[in-house]
């Protein structure tokens, strides 16, 4: 199985973000223990700041083996049709699971609205940097 990790704007700075929201882990530690704790499973990992750059990501994962994607859109998962868009492009072949660190839900308005959960396969949310865990076990059920 082959597994790929999306982070989308801000998650670059996991570690120093607002570590009572996020916690101090770094997203590298997290892909270790990862790494670790699915030692057959190939993960590759891409952050991007960039709309756009998420979107060539998630194409380009088409017909590359990539079985199944991580996907924290940030900031981006209140607000982008284009991320939308580009999900539901994707061939049943290629689900996503929409993750988040933070419990979305009991955090301001802003957040409690998901443009892009009505394309992906399930979304887990509110369990620290656990929730990459739990969506690539989602996935490899
Ligand atoms: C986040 C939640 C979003 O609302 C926020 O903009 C983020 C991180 C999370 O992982 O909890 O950048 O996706």
């Amino acid at each position: 199985m082959k597994i790929l990790i999306i982070n989308g704007p801000n998650l670059n700075m996991l570690g120093n973000r607002e570590p009572s929201i996020y916690g101090s882990a770094t997203m590298q530690e997290t892909l270790d223990s990862l790494k670790k704790r699915f030692p057959d499973t190939e993960i590759a990992f891409f952050q991007s700041n960039h709309e756009g750059e998420l979107i060539d990501r998630m194409q380009a994962a088409i017909g590359d083996g990539t079985n199944g994607i991580v996907l924290n859109a940030g900031a981006y998962t209140h607000t982008s049709v284009a991320l939308l868009d580009c999900i539901r492009s994707l061939p049943e072949t290629l689900p996503v699971v929409e993750v988040h660190i933070s419990n979305v839900h009991s955090r301001e308005d802003f957040r409690h609205r998901s443009l892009i959960t009505a394309a992906c396969k399930g979304v887990i949310a509110g369990f620290g940097m656990d929730s990459y865990r739990l969506a690539i076990e989602a996935l490899l059920a």
